[in-house]
């Protein structure tokens, strides 16, 4: 169990994140200390997975025991975290070992160098979430840095494995990918649900129907996608009689790879974009 998480930042992930450890059927935190400016209701913070919820202003933090948290997690936007990571860096400068206090991040696009900087004795970890972690169908990429010992990895692993898959990465540099495939990827694939909803209503399907039609087929075909062994190509094979309508259909997607073709210069965009964001 983690003693004392403390989350800098709480909207968006911050509060996904939080959802989803609250809901875990038996106790996976003591305590969750949220720094935001805006004040947090912390009885619905609270759930079978969290014992105890406070919020402190972000202009309290120097109310806060560093001393007795075992992970401070940044989940603020990357342009905040330049006016952030400096006040906490001189509050873990003050701990007398560095090593009890584990620091993470779920920032896109802010390289380890840059918490390096603000906390050099820190271990460390960069995690990119998606926002699946909602309903525990998140997909985590993470990465710790040099001061990361088993412990710090035990510890970080308990935080996101209840919030879905997690993956750990020996590059840095897969990060730009990362965001562009599993960060964003949620849109791509609920573009392709809406895509499906309209192509039901041309072929007067009401509008009700037609949704819970692709909504429930990307939540089917996910669910299956995630637990079964086999390859994607196999699972979409196992579906495609020939000459039969799904066959139809994927000789419209897969002429000349014009489907496969968009979804690569799509994630290039979206990579190209991480890589300016820096
Ligand atoms: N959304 C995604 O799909 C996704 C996926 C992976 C990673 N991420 C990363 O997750 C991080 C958070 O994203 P988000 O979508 O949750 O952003 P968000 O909804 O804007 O949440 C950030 C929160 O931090 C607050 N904040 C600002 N200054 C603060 C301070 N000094 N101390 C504490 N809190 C402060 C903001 O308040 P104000 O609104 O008043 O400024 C806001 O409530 C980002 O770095 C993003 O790159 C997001």
């Amino acid at each position: 169990m983690i003693r004392h998480l403390c989350l800098v930042g709480y909207g968006a992930m911050g509060q996904s994140l939080v959802g989803c450890w609250a809901k875990q059927p038996s106790p996976m935190i003591e305590k969750v200390t949220i720094v935001s400016p805006h004040e947090v209701d912390t009885k619905s913070v609270m759930g079978t997975g969290i014992s105890e919820a406070i919020w402190v202003s972000s202009e309290d933090i120097h109310t806060l025991d560093f001393h007795e948290v075992d992970i401070l997690l940044f989940a603020v936007k990357p342009q905040v975290l330049p006016l952030v990571l400096p006040v906490y860096g001189q509050h873990v400068a003050g701990l007398a070992d560095p090593k009890t206090l584990l620091i993470a991040s779920i920032a896109a696009g802010v390289a380890m160098d840059t918490y390096a900087y603000h906390f050099p004795h820190s271990p460390f970890v960069r995690v990119m979430p998606n926002t699946p972690v909602q309903v525990g169908q998140g997909m985590s990429a993470l990465m710790g840095n040099k001061h990361c010992e088993e412990m710090h990895d035990t510890l970080i692993n308990q935080l996101f494995m209840p919030t879905g898959h997690v993956l750990w990465l020996d590059k840095e540099a897969y990060f730009d990918a990362v965001t562009a495939i599993s960060g964003s990827g949620p849109a791509y694939v609920y573009l392709l649900g809406e895509a499906l909803e309209a192509a039901g209503k041309k072929l007067g399907l009401p509008a009700e129907i037609s949704e819970t039609l692709a909504k429930h087929t990307l939540q089917g075909a996910g669910a299956m996608a995630g637990t079964s062994y086999d390859p994607l190509r196999a699972l979409r094979t196992q579906v495609t009689s020939p000459g039969g309508t799904t066959a139809a259909a994927l000789d419209v997607l897969m002429e000349n790879e014009t489907f496969t073709t968009l979804v690569e210069n799509a994630v290039i965009a979206a990579h190209n974009r991480s890589q300016e964001l820096k």
